[in-house]
């Protein structure tokens, strides 16, 4: 039987786009047949890099989406275009992978939710810690209750983001990144979701959030760079606080606490802590009531979370997961409808920031 075969537009040519290429290079049932940006420098560099010399190649996504043979778009631009993006994209009828963050508001998030609805395309948001080992093992090891009940969840985004992404420079801007939690934040807002849902393909939705922020990074235009160990003084400020601390109630019942610290001055670094009426996880070590008698942490030796380097995050595992989602016609875990409650969280805590009360949810 021949297997179907998918083509693929990449809209946004720079490092995250890199990695969607390569996943979707080595899926057997996909095949780039375009490439789109806002400067046609990059598409080419990109197409050069990945040995793309037969693609459609464009800087106006109306007319890449018009490419013969498109089925799925991969939304790699930022985040502040990614609503006029997905709403276009799904219009034509489009599968989509859509980089986090999803949106810069409930507003934008409503207009894709529905345009992803009216157009009954399939979504994956790149929430792709989801498929990094530890975290696939963790929520194995939850759903067959090695630690129980879950009562408690303690996630945290620990990088300090600066001119070393090309993002920040458009990132840092309040109107254009937001917040901390927001640009960045999210994936650990969206791994205290996973691993609090006991259920294996299912994360655990939010009832009530609180949120403080803070830091020392808003406004200063010294820069730390972590790779080299180097300060620099006049560089572009962080236009909102690097600090973001939430604490949530889950539906279940389950407490988090999930914080965004752009302000460290350190490597990255996600430290995971997961507390069962039968068992712990603190990040790759376990104690569990399977293990009777256990007299030490045992530890996993698997692949942590331990880079903001795109190259090390598991998007073939994202990518193909999202593929057969669409050759077995089911949801993602993942899907556009999943991650807009992880960001109304999100804009939740700003209207916790608005008011110094706690937010109740839905609010979407
Ligand atoms: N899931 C993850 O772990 C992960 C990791 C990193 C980044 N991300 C997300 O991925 C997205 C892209 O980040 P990145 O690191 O790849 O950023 P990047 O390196 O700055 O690349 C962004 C690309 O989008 C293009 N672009 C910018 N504005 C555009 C517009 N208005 N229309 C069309 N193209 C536009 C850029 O333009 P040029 O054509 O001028 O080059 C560039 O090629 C962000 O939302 C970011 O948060 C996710």
């Amino acid at each position: 039987m021949v297997q179907p075969q998918y083509g693929v537009l990449v809209h946004g040519a720079g490092w995250v786009a890199g990695e969607h290429i390569k996943a979707f290079q080595k899926n057997p049932h996909t095949r780039i047949v375009a490439l789109s940006s806002r400067r046609m420098e990059s598409v080419v560099q990109r197409a050069n890099d990945f040995g793309m010399t037969d693609i459609g190649m464009y800087t106006d996504l109306e007319k890449a989406l018009q490419h013969k043979g498109v089925d799925i778009v991969s939304i790699c631009t930022p985040q502040h275009v990614h609503a006029e993006n997905v709403i276009a994209a799904a219009g034509a009828g489009k599968h989509l992978v859509i980089e986090k963050p999803i949106a810069n508001s409930l507003e934008e998030i409503r207009a894709m939710r529905d345009a992803v609805r009216q157009a009954g395309v399939k979504t994956v948001v790149s929430f792709v810690l989801r498929w990094n080992p530890l975290f696939s093992t963790l929520k194995n090891l939850i759903a067959q209750g090695a630690f129980g009940n879950i009562y408690y969840v303690e996630t945290d985004y620990q990088s300090n983001i600066a001119s070393w992404w090309a993002g920040f420079s458009e990132a840092r801007l309040k109107e254009k990144g937001v917040s901390a939690m927001l640009v960045a934040g999210c994936h650990a807002l969206d791994a205290a979701r996973w691993f609090a849902g006991p259920e294996q393909d299912k994360a655990a939705r939010v009832t009530e959030v609180f949120a403080y922020y803070g830091g020392w990074r808003k406004g200063c235009t010294r820069e730390y760079n972590y790779y080299t160990g180097e300060w620099a003084d006049n560089r572009p400020p962080l236009e909102y606080e690097g600090l973001e601390v939430y604490m949530l109630k889950f539906e279940n019942g389950a407490l988090g606490k999930v914080s965004a610290n752009y302000d460290c001055i350190m490597p990255y670094t996600f430290p995971i802590e997961i507390f069962g009426d039968r068992g712990t996880v603190k990040d790759n070590r376990i104690w569990s009531h399977l293990f009777p008698g256990q007299k030490g942490w045992i530890e996993i030796p698997t692949i942590l979370p331990t880079t903001a380097d795109v190259g090390h995050h598991p998007f073939q595992g994202e990518i193909d997961h999202f593929v057969d989602c669409i050759l077995n016609n089911r949801e993602s875990h993942c899907n556009l409808e999943d991650a807009a409650h992880t960001h109304e969280i999100i804009f939740a805590a700003q209207q916790c920031y608005a008011t110094g009360q706690p937010v109740r949810l839905p609010i979407l």
